[in-house]
């Protein structure tokens, strides 16, 4: 089926459009505002506001895309990132993906409210896998997580906090389900039995009142490595360093929340700036091609995490399509390293990219 019909992630993006409603699609995708103005758009401005300055005559041919997040070696800096509920769009739920992620090199991550439970996905796993989690009303289901989590083999477990589990914007309120079964009980925490809350008690249940206490928290709970996603600010991302933490994901939950927000490369130089080697740092976002992940690596990430992208990859083929998505960002980086004069994604410089802005020329 990828006989030249998906060449690029706008490839899948399209083809996905067309297989679903345009309110389910805007739901699930869209950007959750006026285009002109939604964060959502701010992610994709803030990369194409961003131009290369490629470097010639430097021998390019060899080149290497491994490095390393917490430790763990991948063979290209790009993570597979949680998205929820992945049975939506296929029967396996996360299965796919996470072997996709596995036959990649790579890493995944595993939304703390997938369709499978995080032991089926462990079975399944060639890769690390990380655990991602909420601070949740029921802090003691939190802690059931993680304690599971770390039994299964996670690598590192992941807080989100860039939703709180907010549900104003019009598209939801438009079209209030994401086609999953929101009043049944959350499938990977089935084990909980009578205790297992439904999809929408548990999204209801993220608390609006977690603080730096609950990642000092957090912190104590677990000896893996922890990452939080959805640092904005380098406030924030110092706050993060004093609390211990391993990693950040400079993200904004791919707009689908706040709006008006700047774009995560936007934000990213300020963070990296100041935390300096203390902490890894990452980026979701609107990353659709592999410039975007060059410009991220420029910038300071040390890899790009996938949303929408990976998401769906899975619903068009699934394991397939997650690979071939995987592909195409690596043949897409690889092929800018080359003509950019980069051999290493380790050492990407930041005088590669500038924020030049061409004037506007009036007929
Ligand atoms: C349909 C959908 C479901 C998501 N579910 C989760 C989730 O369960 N946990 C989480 O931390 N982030 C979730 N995210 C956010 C993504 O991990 C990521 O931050 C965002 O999608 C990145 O932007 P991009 O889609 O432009 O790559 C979800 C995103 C989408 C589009």
């Amino acid at each position: 089926m990828f006989d030249g019909q998906f060449l690029t992630i706008a490839d899948y993006e399209q083809h996905v459009r067309q297989q679903m409603s345009p309110a389910l699609f805007d739901c699930e995708y869209g950007s959750h505002g006026d285009p002109a103005w939604s964060t959502y758009t701010s992610n994709r401005a803030g990369f194409h506001a961003l131009k290369l300055r490629p470097r010639v005559l430097v021998d390019v041919s060899r080149r290497s895309l491994a490095t390393e997040v917490l430790g763990q070696s991948i063979s290209l800096p790009v993570v597979v990132g949680p998205t929820g509920g992945l049975g939506v769009h296929d029967p396996q739920g996360e299965l796919p993906t996470v072997r996709a992620a596995g036959a990649a090199g790579t890493i995944m991550v595993l939304s703390g409210l997938s369709t499978c439970p995080a032991a089926d996905v462990a079975g399944a796993a060639t890769c690390p896998w990380l655990q991602q989690v909420w601070i949740l009303e029921d802090r003691e289901l939190v802690a059931w997580q993680v304690r599971n989590a770390e039994e299964l083999g996670a690598a590192a477990i992941v807080l989100t906090v860039s939703n709180t589990g907010e549900t104003w914007h019009s598209a939801q309120l438009r079209f209030p389900t994401t086609g999953a079964p929101d009043d049944g009980p959350a499938s990977n925490l089935v084990e909980l039995a009578h205790r297992a809350p439904t999809v929408r008690q548990f999204m209801g249940s993220i608390s609006r009142a977690s603080t730096w206490a609950d990642v000092r928290w957090l912190r104590e709970l677990t000896s893996l490595p922890l990452v939080i996603k959805g640092i904005q600010t380098s406030e924030d991302a110092e706050l993060c360093v004093e609390h211990g933490v391993d990693g950040i994901v400079v993200s904004n939950h791919g707009g689908r929340f706040l709006q008006g927000a700047r774009g995560t490369i936007e934000a990213l130089p300020e963070i990296t700036a100041t935390v300096g080697e203390r902490l890894e740092v990452y980026l979701d976002g609107g990353v659709r091609q592999g410039q975007d992940v060059l410009k991220a690596l420029a910038l300071g990430a040390r890899a790009v995490w996938l949303g929408r992208a990976a998401r769906w990859g899975t619903t068009v083929a699934g394991e397939q399509g997650v690979r071939n998505v995987l592909e195409i960002l690596q043949r897409e980086l690889d092929g800018s390293m080359g003509l950019c004069g980069i051999t290493d994604v380790r050492h990407v410089p930041a005088s590669l990219v500038t924020r030049d802005v061409v004037p506007t020329v009036e007929n």
